[in-house]
């Protein structure tokens, strides 16, 4: 098994791709702390993968609020002994999201709060556990939009995404003496219920296909293996990186 005897902490594990993160690295035998915003979500991954993997405890609450970050690394360590990974993937991507020339300030304060102070609270409390471990990996979940622009701006989301790239690759460097790996992964547009309701019509989905080279949009378990690859020790030279995992959208001009 891939993950056996790591302890992963994964934010955003209660819905989406952290909760099938949750589940493929149960399956490869790991610990998890799940953190997420709802309870009701929680309780689905945790029923979704009793029995297998080394356990798993599940903590609520909010990802941009330091009390708690700091209450579900300890909550992970007193459970498990040791933590060595950190999934930081909770973010969100607001409807009222759109160009910063007539974006509410609310809304672009929540969003940096929970995509980019999240992150930086996860690593805050959580590479320090990761240190007395004597070594880890720290995955934080960034955008392909970070790399480039779009004609349906997210600014908010636009800027946190960008923003976490950076603070990783600051990390990596302070962090890879210690042992410990950081690394951000760029999903391209996965085939979520979010993205249907953005595209509603075959037509408008073939025009977004016509940019993807390798032809359809993302699955949740693209994500998720790149993420258990990064997780794991296959991955032990690897720091700093940006993988993309978009299906070549990034690097088609035309
Ligand atoms: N879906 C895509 O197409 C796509 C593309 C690129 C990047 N991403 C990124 O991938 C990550 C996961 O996306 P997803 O599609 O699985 O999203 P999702 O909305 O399905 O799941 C996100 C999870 O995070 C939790 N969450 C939200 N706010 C939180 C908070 N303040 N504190 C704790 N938990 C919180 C939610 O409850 C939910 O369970 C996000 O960081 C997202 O920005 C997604």
């Amino acid at each position: 098994m891939r993950l056996a005897d790591k302890s992963v902490f994964i934010s955003g594990a209660g819905g989406g791709m952290g909760r099938l993160a949750a589940q493929v690295f149960a399956r490869e035998g790991a610990r998890i702390v799940a953190f997420d915003i709802t309870e009701d979500g929680l309780r689905g991954t945790v029923a979704s993968i009793e029995g297998e993997g080394g356990g798993i405890v599940a903590v609520t609450g909010d990802v941009s609020v330091a009390a708690d970050v700091e209450r579900a690394v300890a909550e992970g360590v007193r459970a498990f002994g040791k933590l060595h990974v950190l999934y930081n993937n909770a973010g969100i991507f607001p409807d009222e999201d759109g160009s910063i020339v007539d974006m509410d300030e609310a809304v672009y304060q929540r969003v940096l709060d929970v995509n980019l102070k999240g992150v930086s609270l996860c690593c805050k409390y959580g590479i320090p556990r990761l240190t007395e471990a004597g070594g880890g990996s720290v995955i934080n979940v960034a955008s392909f939009v970070a790399l480039m622009g779009c004609t349906v701006p997210q600014d908010a989301y636009t800027a946190s995404k960008g923003a976490v790239i950076s603070l990783t690759r600051s990390l990596a460097v302070q962090y890879g003496p210690k042992g410990v790996r950081v690394n951000a992964i760029c999903p391209g547009p996965i085939l979520t219920p979010l993205l249907e309701s953005l595209f509603p019509t075959e037509e408008e989905r073939l025009k977004r296909l016509n940019r993807i080279p390798l032809g359809r949009f993302g699955r949740a378990e693209d994500v998720v293996y790149a993420a258990l690859y990064l997780a794991s020790d296959e991955s032990s030279w690897t720091t700093g990186t940006t993988f993309v995992v978009d299906g070549g959208i990034s690097v088609n001009y035309f």
